[in-house]
């Protein structure tokens, strides 16, 4: 096998997302030849070095790739642990799902519900959160009254928020999923995007569910419930939404 860089070595092998990685380099987690990694862009090559994080050897091989659809509840934090000891969406996971590397990809917030994906494989994250690949993100929100006329208009074209233009989304009245009263469809991943944007017109969201990634649906998968996709389940999804 030829070298790749550092980077991409760690972030294959599972071991979390880009930014994670970065941060423990940076850290001097990583060693290369049981020297501490400096630059996350050296290379390496997976057959004759020996690379550790923590100390412990990083296999490029040995980890099953694990991709799982979570509906996340409220009250969870989207991490893989808490420095105050808050639950987090893994701690909802059954033990034979711990130390598998898994990673939420992306975040809900807190009081945000639905649709999570959990994985190890870190050029699927990079495929799903890359700002390039313009995922569509589609979320039910519920806000109370309803927007007033031009206001629908004013979101889809996008609004100015503390860092910057929203970018253009899609925006609906539905009825279908009480109380949800309106579904968005946005391209990026900003902290807090769709409440800042309701927010921006004086609308507080009082409830917001993730319920679709690409072509990746929640479906019926119920509050708190989760299923193991395939890989190749996820590539189709991605696929297909594909512009
Ligand atoms: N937008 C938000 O405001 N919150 C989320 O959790 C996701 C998108």
């Amino acid at each position: 096998m030829d070298s790749l860089p550092l980077l991409k070595y760690l972030v294959e092998a599972g071991l979390g997302s880009r930014r994670q990685v970065v941060a423990a380099i940076k850290l001097g987690r990583v060693a290369v030849n049981g020297r501490q990694a400096e630059s996350y862009t050296m290379p390496v090559y997976p057959q004759a070095d020996k690379i550790t994080f923590d100390g412990k050897p990083v296999s490029f091989h040995d980890r099953a790739r694990i991709v799982l659809m979570l509906n996340k509840p409220l009250g969870l934090l989207t991490t893989t642990r808490d420095d105050r000891g808050r639950k987090t969406v893994l701690d909802i996971l059954p033990p034979e799902y711990r130390g598998l590397g898994l990673y939420p990809v992306g975040r809900l917030d807190h009081d945000t519900t639905g649709l999570l994906l959990l994985t190890n494989d870190g050029s699927l994250t990079y495929r799903l959160t890359h700002p390039r690949f313009e995922l569509g993100k589609e979320y039910l929100v519920y806000i109370e009254g309803m927007l007033k006329p031009g206001e629908k208009e004013s979101i889809e074209k996008g609004v100015l928020l503390d860092d910057g233009m929203t970018a253009p989304a899609t925006l609906g009245e539905i009825n279908y999923a009480p109380p949800y009263n309106y579904s968005i469809t946005i391209h990026e991943g900003r902290t807090r995007q769709v409440r800042r944007m309701f927010a921006h017109l004086g609308y507080t969201v009082r409830a917001l569910k993730r319920v679709r990634m690409g072509n990746l649906r929640l479906g019926e998968l119920a509050e708190g419930q989760f299923k193991r996709l395939s890989v190749q389940e996820i590539a189709s999804a991605l696929r297909e939404h594909k512009k």
